[in-house]
């Protein structure tokens, strides 16, 4: 679904500073090559996500569903001279095209690939995480994100994709009888009322939600 009339979204891309080289090529061979290659973040949001990362300066960031690490190359852009990034899918098939693309970033030497289930990795991180990206299955954000908010700084910020799910988050029916319709609809009311963040559900694509630790 486009909430966007397609030429003011082709406008505003035109707008909106380019991929990298190495980003666009990763785009048309996930196009060309892997299955379901929409759930690609993509040009405008790989560039939302690089911003809100060279905003922050996060020294730690956490991504949970890597895919073919499209979103991670955009979130590295900002890491701290030092800092890291960790990223995480279960999906094992993925491993070596997301290998091929982060050994030629210039952040190589600071992104970490771990394949294997989010939920069980998760709490075994060390450290604070000041920033991180959920993109994974929809019925467990709300755990992803309980456990990420634990290790969070005040000024840590989680940026969750798929809130506004094609817009299915507005059909009572589909909330019923659709499991991850209602959990992403059920996520972002427990974002909203959770008292330690402030939030923005952003419009942006299939709705972005931001919370910033208090
Ligand atoms: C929407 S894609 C991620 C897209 C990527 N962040 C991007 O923007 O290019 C979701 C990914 O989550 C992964 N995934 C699903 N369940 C998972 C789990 N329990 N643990 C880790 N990864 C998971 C899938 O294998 C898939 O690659």
């Amino acid at each position: 679904m486009d909430f966007l009339d397609p030429k003011l979204s082709d406008y505003s891309e035109q707008l909106t500073s380019p991929e990298t080289d190495l980003l666009a090529r990763l785009n048309r061979d996930t196009y060309a090559n892997v299955l379901i290659p929409r759930m690609l973040s993509g040009h405008m949001q790989g560039r939302i996500l690089s911003m809100f990362s060279k905003m922050t300066r996060p020294k730690t960031i956490v991504e949970v569903g890597t895919y073919t690490g499209y979103s991670a190359l955009c979130l590295a852009e900002g890491l701290q001279p030092g800092g890291r990034l960790i990223t995480m899918d279960i999906n094992e098939e993925l491993e070596t095209r997301i290998r091929r693309y982060f050994d030629e970033s210039p952040y190589a030497g600071q992104m970490e690939l771990i394949i294997g289930n989010a939920l069980e990795i998760l709490p075994g991180i060390e450290g604070e995480i000041d920033l991180a990206f959920i993109d994974a299955d929809k019925e467990t954000y709300a755990a992803y994100y309980d456990i990420i908010m634990d290790k969070m700084p005040s000024g840590g910020i989680i940026i969750a994709d798929n809130v506004l799910w094609s817009g299915k988050v507005l059909d009572a029916g589909e909330i019923e009888r659709d499991e991850e319709t209602r959990a992403l609809y059920e996520f972002s009311k427990k974002v909203h009322n959770d008292d330690r963040v402030e939030n923005i559900l952003m419009p942006v694509r299939d709705g972005l939600m931001i919370a910033r630790k208090k």
